[in-house]
């Protein structure tokens, strides 16, 4: 419920009284986010989120397809063309650019040899859009000062980034238990993360070229590939780097938040951010 608690911390901003309207605009967000992640189930063949069987594994694609078209077009159906200085076209518009970042990433399925500024792009599309949307929503309904929607928008943007690399680096460190879904998943599918294109930076500099060897040219690397290039991805450095870049979005996100002027706001983002960086899933 990350997305929904910054709608309603960015609302605080406001000057208008508008729960009804926030609570609204927080389950649309919240609602088209599952829906994503069930359509996601399906592309990426998981059986397992949260600890739980996927809807994908347990009723299969086709009805899985509906049920998450079913979930959008009910958030879908919520959505009023105005609210307070939120308009539908800026909903619409961050929904495209999921899908959009999912298209890229599919169409590069099995293309290891990505470079950084890819990555950044897609995961900006398919995970930090969403979250700067969420975070200038809760303020654009209830008619906080302009400039403050623009720097909740970024602070979004900047914690979502963020958050898609912490995700990226818990499917090379993390505990299936734990985790709640397979651990090492993008690599098996073809997709590449920070920790792996670090590593591979890494490696070139240093003139080696084991890892390199491994990705490239390989669509759907076998089990036994995979867990070498986890294993040689870690070896190589690429889990501190994505920390330390995690670090640096961090850092940014932190000095806007210290900016918007409202130590309650602050400090609730600071303690969602706290509870992000602690998650193990
Ligand atoms: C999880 O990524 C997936 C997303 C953040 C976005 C998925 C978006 C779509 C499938 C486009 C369809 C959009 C709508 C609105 C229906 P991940 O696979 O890296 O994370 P995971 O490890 O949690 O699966
Ligand atoms: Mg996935």
């Amino acid at each position: 419920m990350i997305r929904p608690a910054l709608v309603i911390i960015g609302s605080a901003l406001g000057t208008k009284e508008k729960k009804d309207e926030v609570q609204k605009i927080a389950s649309v967000l919240e609602m088209v986010h599952l829906a994503s992640l069930v359509h996601d189930d399906i592309l990426d063949g998981a059986k397992t989120r949260r600890g739980i069987p996927t809807l994908y594994s347990v009723a299969g694609p086709r009805q899985a397809v509906l049920a998450g078209d079913y979930l959008l077009s009910k958030a879908m159906s919520l959505v009023e063309g105005e609210e307070g200085d939120l308009h539908a076209s800026a909903v619409a518009n961050a929904f495209g650019r999921l899908c959009e970042s999912e298209l890229d990433q599919d169409a590069g399925e099995g293309d290891f040899l990505i470079s950084s500024s890819t990555y950044i792009r897609r995961i900006a599309g398919k995970t930090a859009a969403l979250f700067a949307l969420s975070a200038y929503s809760g303020a654009a309904v209830t008619g906080a000062p302009k400039h403050l929607q623009y720097r909740l928008h970024r602070i979004g943007y900047l914690l979502g980034i963020a958050f898609q690399i912490q995700d990226d680096i818990l499917d090379y460190t993390g505990d299936k238990k734990t985790l709640g879904k397979e651990i090492g998943q993008d690599v098996r599918i073809g997709i590449p993360t920070y920790p792996l294109i670090a590593a591979l930076q890494e490696e070139k500099r240093r003139g080696g070229e084991r890892l390199y060897t491994l990705v490239k040219d390989k669509r759907r690397p076998t089990k036994k590939e995979s867990r070498q290039i986890v294993s040689l991805a870690i070896e190589y450095g690429g889990v501190e780097r994505a920390v330390s870049l995690v670090n640096t979005y961090i850092a940014r996100a932190m000095d806007d938040i210290g900016k918007l002027g409202n130590s309650l706001v602050e400090s609730q983002l600071i303690s969602l951010y706290e509870k992000l960086s602690a998650r193990r899933n």
